[in-house]
Order: C-alpha cells, then structure tokens, then sequence
C-alpha cells in the first residue's frame, strides 16, 4: 500500500489506474468535493466485497450511468444473524481492489465497522412491505433491517444520482427501492439483470463454498426456476408448477426453505399470471451453503 498525504487514504500499489481507497467519512468528504463542485455526476454500488463478474457487471453498468463510481466494500454485520457467516465471510480486499484498477473505478469506500456503527450508534431502520412477506424474512429475520439501515447511511453519505444493484437479490432490490421512496432518499435505484456462470448458476461470493459435488448439483436451481417459468407463462396452474419444482430441487440433494410465484413488484403471493407480472424466487441449502436466486415468469 502506499500511503498518500492522508493516512486513511490509500491506493492498492498493482495498477496504473487506482482506484482511492477510503475509509473515514472526512476523507470521503473530501474526494466527492471537487466532484460536486464540477457538478459530476455519481453512481454508487454497495457490496460486501468478494467481487465477482456479477458485481464488476453492476460497475460498468453504474460507469455507464455516472461521471464518477464510488464502491463501497463493506461487510454489513447487522445483516448477519449471530449463526450466520459474518465471521467467515470471504473477505479479498486485495483482489478486489486490482478487479476495480483493471475498470478503472473512481472510489473504493471501505469504512471500518466502527466508522459505520461508532460506539453508543442506536438506529436502526426496520423496512416493511417488501420486506415482510415470508421469503427472506421468514429466514432471516435480522437481514433486512440491516440492509435497510446500512444502504441508508451508504446513500446519506456518498449522496450518489443513481445507486445500482442486482436483481440476483430480487426481495432486496424491491426493499431498497421501497426505502428510497419512503425516506424520499435522493436518489434513484437502478437494477441491473443477474450474471451466471455458463451452467446458469448464479454467480454468488457464497459458491466459493460449495464443494466439487455440491457445485455440480447447483445449477439445478436456474434449472428448474427456468422449467417453471415455461409451464407458468403456457398457462399450467402454478400451484401444480411448483410443487414439481420444490420436488425436483430437493431431489437433487437441496434442502428448501421456499420455491414461491410472487406479484413481481409488491411480492404478493399469486396464484395465477393473471393476477400480475410473476417472479419466481428460490432459496435452498446444500452442505452448509445457502444459494438464492429468482427468474422472471
Ligand atoms: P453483495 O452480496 O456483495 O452484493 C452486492 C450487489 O451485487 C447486490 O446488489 C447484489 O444483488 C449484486 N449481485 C450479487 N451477485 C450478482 C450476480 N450474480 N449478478 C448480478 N448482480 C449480483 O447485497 C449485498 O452485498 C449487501 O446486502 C449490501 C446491499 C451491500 C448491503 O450490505
């Protein structure tokens, strides 16, 4: 690392094109300025590192979108419940700063956990909506509180034109968006479609986990969320649809927490396309890895 005038402010020493590194929100002050003063325009990505294709895919989109992109790499724990992977969660800051010199990104903003949640922090924002129709939040509880609080903090302080993120985290990206409007955030969200490896899994930080058998079972996942979709949209009733669908997941050695048809934009449960666009949505284990994922209908 070379340090620059700044002690808290460093750029990864491999490429031509660094990126800043950041990490106290004076010095994130102070590099979006010069931006605000020429009247620039900023897109933001949040990300808890680990990047892969997936990730670098909602860079470009966001370099396309913006004068400048700031990339906050940050490892959210109020997201994780107590038994959930925080402590393990992969964690390559060195790589991911060389994947971003090779785009060219402007800003890598990785505070500490204490520059985000200093001592006596008391706030939390608790979404609803979205957020509370039995997908995710049936299975983690904790997650969407501290998406919402930490994606509010991430766009009070980078105050970006757009911020960009995936729709591989469909109820996510629903309850981001949600937050946006209720909070009148000033910003807007932009979605950006989900990138898989060529077998159609979903390219995830987590499918580092899987072991050689477990990734071979894996893409049965797009698979069988690609079969209903078909059957769905011919018109064969989606309860039927989707009881083959959970049975064929689980056959494949998957232990399922849901395979559901929701409303695409409220979540809603339906049960028929009549009763608006259809998401299919999934989330199943296998081993100790627990893989999402979702397809339009
Ligand atoms: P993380 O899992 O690192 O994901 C960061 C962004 O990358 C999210 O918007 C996610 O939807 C997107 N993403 C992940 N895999 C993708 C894929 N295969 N194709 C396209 N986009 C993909 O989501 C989070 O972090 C956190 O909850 C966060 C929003 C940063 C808050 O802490």
């Amino acid at each position: 690392m070379c340090q620059s005038d700044n002690a808290m402010t460093e750029s990864p020493s491999d490429s031509k094109h660094r990126p800043l590194v950041i990490r106290t929100l004076p010095a994130l002050g102070r590099a979006l300025a010069p931006w605000r003063a020429q009247q620039e325009t900023v897109a933001l990505v949040p990300t808890m590192g680990a990047l892969h294709a997936g990730h670098l895919a909602l860079v470009r989109l966001a370099q396309r979108r913006a004068d400048h992109v700031v990339i906050s790499i940050f490892v959210n724990p109020t997201q994780f419940a107590p038994h959930e992977d925080l402590k393990n969660y992969p964690r390559t800051f060195a790589e991911d700063a060389a994947a971003l010199a090779k785009l060219k990104a402007d800003l890598i903003w990785a505070p500490n956990v204490d520059a985000m949640y200093p001592a006596g922090f008391a706030t939390r924002v608790v979404p609803e909506g979205p957020a509370l129709v039995g997908l995710e939040d049936a299975f983690r509880p904790h997650f969407f509180a501290g998406v919402a609080t930490v994606v509010a903090k991430l766009v009070i302080q980078c105050r970006p034109e757009i911020v960009v993120f995936g729709e591989k985290d469909y109820q996510q990206l629903k309850v981001v968006t949600q937050l946006v409007r209720d909070l009148d955030l000033p910003t807007r969200i932009v979605s950006a479609p989900t990138v898989r490896e060529a077998d159609g899994l979903a390219l995830s930080s987590r499918n580092r986990y899987l072991t050689p058998r477990e990734r071979e079972a894996a893409p049965v996942l797009y698979r069988v969320l690609s079969d209903c979709a078909k059957q769905i949209a011919a018109g064969k009733p989606v309860g039927l649809v989707l009881g083959e669908g959970r049975a064929a997941v689980m056959n494949a050695g998957f232990a399922l927490d849901y395979l559901e048809a929701r409303h695409a934009e409220t979540l809603a449960p339906l049960t028929s396309i009549k009763q608006g666009p259809v998401r299919l949505l999934v989330a199943a284990r296998i081993g100790k890895t627990r893989l999402i994922d979702n397809v339009a209908a």
